[in-house]
């Protein structure tokens, strides 16, 4: 640990990149708009058992990764490691679903998992996030796969593909993991030590285990499709009959468990051609029996989360990325003394009118004030000359063709106006 480097798994995000973000943002607010999502920013960090009941015991997220901490008053903590379980408990303390369902929020920020980082995988990391409330229409599974591939169309984005499945419900997903219990059994030393040790604690997530030597075993596991009670087929069948209608592409994946507990019959996933190992770039699921195990009554619910880092690289790798860096409107050079002052003064006036206005605060020469503004890429430079000031003026250069004009300083609104208006 130095002093000058920050915590493993985390970025800094600074100029040349952050632009790129503010962009993303601007479009996460827009199709949200589109889809009737509402902004809900909830805490950084949640009582730890909001996350041990929500995500599950048995989850590597609540088992390995959590951030959890005691309090100065010895209360738990836990920074939180995702936004579905805290949308719901501030749904549930706030009373949201007394009103309109479904209720459509969406959040934005860091999540925190202590993972082993690497390219696309952070310990820190951003996502966006949308949960839809009080509805089990199979229309609101299809509305959590269209909003996100509506994001990822306005980013430019190709190259996704959208896997998807059902895991059933607490009615009939026993029986299958019973089945699969008992596939597994007699093959327990084909897997992997980390397959074997969830054999029983949590049988369905050995399906995703992606270590090669359990593949062979993994190939020939039975599918949950046969054990769907008639209402989970029947739902899933419906979601599916949609996006074929709506023309989305999708691949069906059996081996698709998602690893919450929360999760009931739908999961999607969607991932990027243009990643490596970490290549989902969002993923999501219905999970109706969350609220009720919050608390709450029976609500069924579903929702998805983008990771926004890993959706920003697979933008990269297509070279979909591009920061308009505009520079100042102005650049006012001046030669100290009193012309520093009144460039100072003029200075405040622009930024008043919401223009990017800039001076030298290192009292340099001429020369170096002309070359800071092209550097910058300043439109106007505005030259605050000595002369000129006695005279109550001052030289406006446009920096595009070099033309110049003298301006009264007792007309700062027609300034404002030349370097508002031509300045385009
Ligand atoms: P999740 O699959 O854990 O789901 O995360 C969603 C997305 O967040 C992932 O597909 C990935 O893009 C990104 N992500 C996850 N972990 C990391 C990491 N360590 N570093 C970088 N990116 C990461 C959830 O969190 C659920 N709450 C989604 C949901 C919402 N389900 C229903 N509603």
């Amino acid at each position: 640990m130095t002093l000058t480097t920050r915590p493993r798994g985390t970025n800094d995000v600074g100029p040349g990149e952050i632009e790129l973000w503010h962009q993303l943002e601007e479009k996460i607010r827009q199709v949200c708009a589109a889809y009737g999502y509402q902004e809900l920013r909830t805490p950084l960090f949640e009582h730890t058992e909001l996350f041990q009941r929500g995500i599950g015991e048995a989850t590597d997220i609540v088992e390995k990764e959590m951030y959890t901490f005691l309090d100065r008053g010895e209360r738990s903590l836990t920074l939180r490691p995702e936004g579905t379980a805290p949308v719901v408990r501030a749904f549930l303390e706030h009373n949201l679903g007394g009103g309109a369902l479904p209720v459509k929020l969406y959040y934005y920020g860091p999540m925190f998992r202590y993972e082993r980082p690497q390219a696309g995988r952070y310990r820190q990391f951003t996502q966006f996030g949308f949960e839809a409330l009080g509805s089990q229409d199979p229309l609101l599974d299809v509305e959590a796969i269209m909003l996100p591939l509506e994001l990822y169309k306005a980013c430019g984005l190709s190259g996704f593909e959208v896997e998807i499945n059902s895991i059933g419900c607490p009615s009939c997903r026993p029986s299958y993991r019973q089945e699969l219990v008992e596939y597994f059994e007699p093959r327990v030393d084909q897997l992997c030590s980390s397959c074997r040790s969830r054999l029983h604690r949590n049988p369905l997530r050995l399906l995703d285990c992606k270590v090669e030597s359990c593949q062979a075993v993994l190939a020939g596991a039975p599918r949950m499709e046969a054990h769907l009670c008639s209402e989970c087929a029947d739902h899933f069948a419906q979601v599916l009959a949609y996006l074929d209608e709506l023309g989305v592409a999708y691949r069906l994946n059996h081996r698709l468990v998602r690893g919450f507990d929360y999760y009931t019959k739908t999961v999607f996933e969607v991932t990027s051609s243009e990643l490596g190992a970490q290549n989902a770039i969002g993923a999501g699921g219905r999970y109706d029996g969350l609220v009720e195990e919050l608390g709450g009554k029976a609500t069924p619910a579903v929702g998805f989360a983008v990771g926004v880092e890993r959706l920003l690289l697979a933008l990269e790798g297509q070279g979909k990325l591009q920061v308009q860096q505009e520079g100042p409107r102005a650049y006012l050079v001046h030669f100290g003394g009193a012309t520093k002052r009144k460039a100072a003064q003029v200075a405040y006036f622009l930024r008043g009118k919401g223009m990017w206005a800039e001076l030298d605060y290192l009292d340099r020469s001429i020369k170096a004030q002309m070359k800071a503004a092209n550097r910058l890429g300043s439109r106007y430079v505005l030259i605050f000359g000595e002369e000129e000031l006695s005279r109550n003026r001052l030289i406006v250069r446009n920096m595009q063709d070099g033309q110049e004009q003298e301006l009264d300083l007792e007309d700062l609104e027609r300034l404002a106006y030349i370097l508002g208006e031509c300045g385009k």
